[in-house]
């Protein structure tokens, strides 16, 4: 099968991905998706590097060679700080691999009126510093304030948003004194798109927030075209895996999705 025509694969330890899947699917509808959400290991936010790098290996494996996909693109924020740049330098000149962090940090620095920025993220990615380290390369006059935030992904998983647990937990993070001036907040995790409207009215719509939809979206196909990747005709279907099916993750998939859709179990080990 030619390259172009190959589906672009995509994966993250849960359904928060899925954010990034619709808007991957949204840009390119003519594109196939495999989609694979290692929920037998989920969060991936407190494990340790090198247990997530591990995951990764085999989460990688299945979509290259399994399902034959072009490019991989770890939605994940977590995965992306431990593992991008053992997956790029493994399919270095084969297969774009694309994480969520560079092209945020990308954005950032083209707006040269933020000068304070705040990153909110699961444990792993706070401790990494990779978001501290990239962006200090690129504008080393940005100020940086992070802060691990782990009650947000299970609470949006749980659907809560827009109520009185949601305001409350949002509150508490975001009143940090780090967070005082700030010009930009980056949410750090996948999971986070969903709360974008509730943490964009705690700071009065003053704050410019970046997440990874539509600002990786728009990378994945220039970085396609330019490798003449570019699918002119979806071939077939999307799929979505995940690595333990519940009731749970089935009802909340189709909300992080913005669109119904049907999960397939699949395990790797
Ligand atoms: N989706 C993951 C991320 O973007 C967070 C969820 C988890 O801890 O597994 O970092």
């Amino acid at each position: 099968m030619e390259d172009s025509k190959k589906p672009i694969g995509i994966f993250d330890s849960g359904i928060g991905g899925l954010t990034v899947a619709h808007a991957i699917s949204k840009l390119m509808p003519e594109e196939q998706i495999v989609y694979f959400g290692d929920t037998a290991h989920l969060p991936y936010g407190d494990k340790s590097p090198e247990l997530i790098h591990s995951f990764v290996q085999d989460i990688s494996q299945f979509l290259i060679q399994k399902e034959q996909c072009k490019s991989v693109v770890i939605a994940c924020n977590t995965a992306s700080a431990t593992s991008y740049e053992f997956l790029r330098d493994k399919h270095k000149g084969v297969f774009p691999i694309i994480n969520v962090i560079d092209p945020i940090v990308e954005e950032i620095v083209k707006d040269s009126s933020i000068k304070k920025v705040g990153l909110i993220a699961t444990k792993t990615t706070v401790e990494s510093g990779v978001y501290q380290e990239k962006l200090k390369r690129r504008n080393p006059n940005i100020e940086m304030e992070v802060l691990a935030t782990p009650l947000l992904a299970p609470m949006i998983e749980e659907g809560f948003s827009q109520d009185k647990i949601s305001h409350s937990v949002i509150e508490n993070y975001l009143s940090n004194p780090k967070f005082k001036d700030i010009d930009a907040l980056i949410l750090g995790c996948t999971h986070y798109v969903l709360i974008a409207d509730e943490i964009s009215e705690y700071f009065d719509g003053k704050v410019r927030l970046f997440d990874s939809t539509d600002i990786l979206a728009l990378k994945l196909r220039d970085i396609l075209k330019k490798e003449g990747l570019l699918s002119k005709k979806k071939e077939s279907k999307n799929k979505f895996y995940i690595s333990d099916l519940t009731k749970g993750f089935s009802e909340s998939a189709s909300r992080f999705y913005g669109e119904n859709l049907r999960l397939e179990l699949m395990k790797l080990l």
